[in-house]
């Protein structure tokens, strides 16, 4: 294990978990390696949760993304988070945050690092997931590289985790750039997904170096849904808009890069490209999935660009027994650099993302369920969206069994609004927005991508908007919630159920 820490000096620094874990204070802020289960800690913040049990020990947690292993679990269990930030996924902290006992931060995961470079977060303790540290105590990263840079130049202190499931031959996926000060910050200099602008390590202040703690344990698998009748039929339409879209000569067979949020959506739509005419296809974007790996192997892809990766235990096995061979096709960079709107406005991204609502002008929420309580959080969404060269939103027409229609008169809570919106997409159809006004949106919208059951009163809606009050944006605006009212009240967005069970 030892020969895991090549700067000798550091072997007195091995100690347990718990050891490590008495290093927290209350009232620290502590900054953590962890992209959407890829790269996180894995023992340490359980350590911190478990003294957190029995004594009064609250932090405010700063992370690339969510976590895996339950740590946002057992840490808003036993009550250890004061703040949580950037975008989580658990159940049982999003339920910790909906009744307010941990406050969150929903951030875009592009903006995290500039808010610590920019001193409104200072990080006590960092805890850093890696695969081996060198002589002059650089790190090599594991499967994601988050905000692990700048947490780790910030921190006072630093724990590091020191994972020997990880071959030390991941060394050369990583791209670690830090960008600079305001004042004398340079341009970001990739001009293509494959452009590489930094080192291969994480360099750090070995004086900072506090603890070291060895575990083996691998990434919690990600989940992978299969498609069903929804998810297939949104990946359909998108296969036959970038088709015509070659045949209108604005895009051509390779596309143009692609972003995709996670889930079984994205999945759907990377799986319909593995038996589309696509070819040469380049991935930039904040995790990668089973899909990213399947394109890859199939020879459809030839290089994806990301911050993290989140994949089966299968996915994972080829990845880590093929280091050399996906070496030259995949790179892991920090997500103020996979999510810079900079890069992302110059390399022209196609970013595909899930809402839960739209309204017929386009507006999404990604959120906020009912316009109050916190799903998951905005995540890269928003990073790709504003600066996207199309940026597409999925979501299927309903949910919880029809009883909710995912396109509505006015979003609750608005992620990204009508002008960063380019295409909305149900399992209905397809609403390409561009180059339509708002009155022209809402015909589009409403025609190719709402439920039939909720169609008519959609229009109707619209039709009154604009013979009743007009403007730019015709909305009725006591009524513009009625559906969101309606749901609370009844347990349906359905007028006709509605009626039924209210009178
Ligand atoms: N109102 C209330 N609930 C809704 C809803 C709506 N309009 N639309 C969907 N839901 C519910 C679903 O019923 C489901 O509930 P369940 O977990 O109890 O089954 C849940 O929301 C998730 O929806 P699902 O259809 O399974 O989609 P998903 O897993 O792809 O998640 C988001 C959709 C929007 C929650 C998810 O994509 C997200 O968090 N996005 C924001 C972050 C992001 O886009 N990151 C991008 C880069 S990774």
């Amino acid at each position: 294990m030892l020969e895991r820490i090549k700067l000798t000096d550091l072997h007195s620094k091995v100690m347990t978990a718990e050891e490590s874990a008495k290093i927290f204070e209350n009232g620290m802020t502590v900054g953590s390696s962890g992209f959407t289960r890829g790269g996180d800690s894995k023992v340490v913040l359980k350590a911190l949760a478990e003294r957190a049990k029995t004594e009064e020990l609250k932090v405010t947690l700063i992370t690339g993304a969510s976590l895996g292993h339950d740590t946002d679990a057992a840490l808003a269990e036993n009550g250890a988070l004061t703040k949580r930030l950037p975008f989580q996924v658990d159940t049982t902290l999003r339920k910790n945050i909906n009744a307010g006992n941990v406050l969150f931060i929903d951030q875009h995961l592009g903006e995290t690092a500039e808010h610590i470079l920019n001193g409104q977060f200072k990080i006590d303790v960092a805890v850093i997931e890696v695969a081996e540290i060198l002589e002059d105590g650089s790190v090599v990263p594991t499967t994601s590289v988050g905000n692990n840079v700048d947490i780790a130049a910030s921190a006072d202190k630093i724990i590091l985790e020191v994972n020997t499931a990880i071959p030390t031959a991941i060394r050369g996926m990583h791209d670690i750039y830090k960008v600079e000060d305001y004042g004398s910050r340079t341009a970001i200099n990739i001009t293509a997904c494959d452009t590489k602008i930094g080192s291969d390590v994480i360099k750090l202040d070995p004086s900072k170096i506090e603890a070291i703690v060895f575990h083996d344990i691998t990434d919690m698998a990600g989940d992978i849904v299969p498609a069903d009748e929804a998810t297939a039929g949104i990946a359909k339409h998108i296969v036959t808009f970038f088709e015509n879209e070659v045949e209108a000569g604005r895009l051509t067979k390779e596309l143009m890069p692609l972003q995709c949020g996670i889930g079984k959506v994205a999945n759907a739509v990377l799986g319909g490209l593995e038996h589309s005419n696509f070819e040469n296809l380049v991935m930039y974007s904040e995790v990668l999935q089973d899909s990213t790996f399947d394109l890859i192997d199939s020879g459809k892809m030839d290089f994806a660009s990301a911050s993290s990766m989140t994949v089966s235990q299968e996915c994972y096995n080829r990845v880590m027994n093929n280091l050399d061979f996906y070496k030259d096709k995949v790179v892991l960079r920090p997500q103020a650099i996979s999510n810079s709107c900079e890069v992302i406005r110059r390399l022209g991204i196609i970013g595909i993302n899930t809402s839960l609502e739209c309204d017929i002008y386009g507006n999404v929420n990604s959120t906020h369920v009912t316009g109050t309580h916190m799903m998951n959080g905005i995540g890269g969404s928003g990073d790709f969206a504003r600066n996207a060269y199309i940026s597409i939103f999925v979501t299927a027409s309903i949910a919880k069994g029809g009883n909710i229609s995912s396109i509505v008169p006015m979003v609750s809570h608005h992620d990204h609004t009508e002008h960063d919106v380019d295409i909305i997409v149900t399992e209905q159809g397809l609403a390409d927005l561009r180059g339509l006004a708002p009155r022209e949106r809402a015909i589009e919208i409403i025609n190719n991508c709402v439920h039939p059951e909720y169609k008519e009163e959609l229009m109707s809606y619209f039709e009154r908007a604009c013979a009743e009050r007009g403007g730019q944006t015709p909305h009725i605006l006591e009524e513009a919630f009625s559906w969101h009212t309606r749901l609370k009240q009844t347990g349906s967005m359905k007028k006709v159920e509605a009626e039924t069970l209210v009178g």
